[in-house]
């Protein structure tokens, strides 16, 4: 018998038993649907809709189920349909027709808004946890790194000297905005539908915001039809979710390319490497390619969930059960690649040679040998045209601009003068660039001491 049998005068058909049954999955709401059946149980109590002792037998009923439903002493039913009519319907059983008392002034609507709320409430913070251990581990990465020269590139060419903790920090600004979007999800999911019932909220007095406090809420929904229509929440979850994957998955790439023979600059642990069952010299980075793979299928999550709620009137629709497949896929890629990705950056061996050396091919100082004509007066233009022609003559021959004399330089300007070698050395780009931001040693330390203060402010 159904728990909503009433009206109906035949079956559900065997097929959609299994098709709309959700309880293969949202078995793992069990324990936010008994929290809030607790707080919703112990208000009936006090606003006199159940008596005292009804209210604490549910309680009780409710404690002993949540104990065997983790000690994995419960079997749910498919017939049963969902996670929220299981527990009530194993809750009767314990306790009796008191358990039926259990959903006055409740809907499942409102009941599993509620869930999700308080799901993705524990789990935006264990996100924000494994973000600020990678934060942490990157920060001091990077502070090892001020002064391990390597190139920075745009078109994924040479550009110009930059140091490895410099290239680091980026990453870091990354995470901590990712860390604040988060924080705002929390912020704006932060408010119990509760007491919106299945749309119109409800006749019985109901204490909206004790409820909600006693769960953690920051307040209630405002309007009765949103709280139980409404994902944004999930949504925005979602969204900074995929920014996160984007950013481990560029991260990740990088990782992939610095661990080819062709770059050298990292080795990857072999705990964080496979091999290859057919050729026996591979060591690959696997675990940064499935990183970068699985950034896929949490976009894939972000576009399922827009896609269901896109075309749905107001209020519940059915399709809604469709936003928790989403939710927990999404939740678990995001935990598992950050868990990961966070020793594989620390065990990792940095080549700082290899580095070094690739920041002094590919004419990374031309820049600079430019910026020292104009700042002799050369308008800029003319100076890079100048430069151009320079970098041509030496590239046509083999030579990096260093390997040029004095003499040969003021061949193609009076400008140049000995001290131009100084200026060009790679070491002192690095160096002369100390605005804000900038790769200058002293300028990553403030980058990093104030990502370190943003981190604790957070
Ligand atoms: N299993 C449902 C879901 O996840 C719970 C709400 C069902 N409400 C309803 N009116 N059928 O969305």
């Amino acid at each position: 018998m159904k728990l909503w049998g009433g009206r109906f005068e035949k079956d559900t058909d065997a097929l959609v038993e299994d098709f709309h049954s959700s309880i293969a999955f949202d078995r793992r709401l069990y324990k936010q649907d008994i929290q809030g059946s607790m707080a919703h149980a112990r208000m009936l109590g006090r606003i006199g809709v159940l008596s005292r002792q009804e209210a604490e037998i549910l309680l009780r009923g409710l404690d002993g189920l949540l104990a065997d439903i983790e000690a994995g002493r419960v079997e749910f039913e498919t017939g049963a349909e969902d996670i929220h009519m299981n527990i009530e319907k194993l809750l009767t059983e314990r306790v009796g027709t008191v358990g039926k008392k259990l959903h006055t002034a409740r809907s499942r609507n409102d009941q599993v808004a509620l869930d999700l709320r308080l799901f993705l409430r524990e789990e935006i913070d264990a996100t924000k946890d494994l973000l600020v251990r990678l934060l942490r581990t990157l920060l001091e990465l990077a502070e090892k790194h001020k002064e391990t020269w390597m190139p920075g590139y745009t078109h994924l060419q040479k550009a110009q000297p930059i140091s490895f903790g410099h290239h680091l920090t980026a990453y870091v600004q990354m995470f901590l905005r990712d860390l604040g979007r988060l924080r705002d999800t929390r912020r704006r999911l932060n408010f119990s539908p509760l007491g919106s019932g299945a749309l119109a909220g409800t006749t019985f007095p109901l204490q909206r915001e004790a409820v909600a406090e006693e769960l953690g809420f920051a307040g209630v929904t405002l309007n009765s039809l949103d709280g139980v229509s409404d994902r944004d929440f999930a949504l925005e979850f979602l969204g900074a979710a995929s920014i996160l994957m984007m950013h481990l998955s560029r991260l990740c790439e990088e990782l992939v390319l610095w661990s080819s023979g062709e770059f050298r600059f990292v080795v990857m642990d072999d705990g964080y490497s496979t091999g290859s069952s057919i050729m026996p010299q591979k060591k690959n980075p696997d675990v940064a390619e499935l990183v970068r793979g699985k950034t896929g299928r949490v976009y894939g999550d972000l576009m399922a969930l827009l896609t269901v709620m896109k075309g749905l009137p107001l209020a519940y629709n059915k399709d809604m059960q469709e936003d928790k497949e989403s939710v927990f896929d999404a939740v678990d890629t995001v935990k598992k690649s950050l868990s990961v990705v966070e020793p594989m950056l620390g065990t990792m061996q940095v080549d700082k040679q290899a580095m070094a050396r690739a920041a002094r091919q590919g004419f990374t100082n031309a820049t600079d040998l430019a910026d020292y004509l104009a700042k002799k007066g050369v308008p800029f233009r003319q100076a890079h045209e100048l430069v151009g022609r320079i970098v041509l003559y030496c590239s046509k021959r083999g030579l990096a601009l260093e390997d040029l004399t004095a003499a040969q330089f003021r061949e193609f300007s009076e400008v140049f003068e000995p001290d131009l070698f100084q200026t060009i050395g790679i070491e002192h780009c690095v160096r002369a660039r100390g605005l804000t931001g900038g790769p200058a040693p002293e300028a990553v330390a403030a980058g990093i001491a104030r990502s370190r203060e943003i981190l604790a402010e957070l």
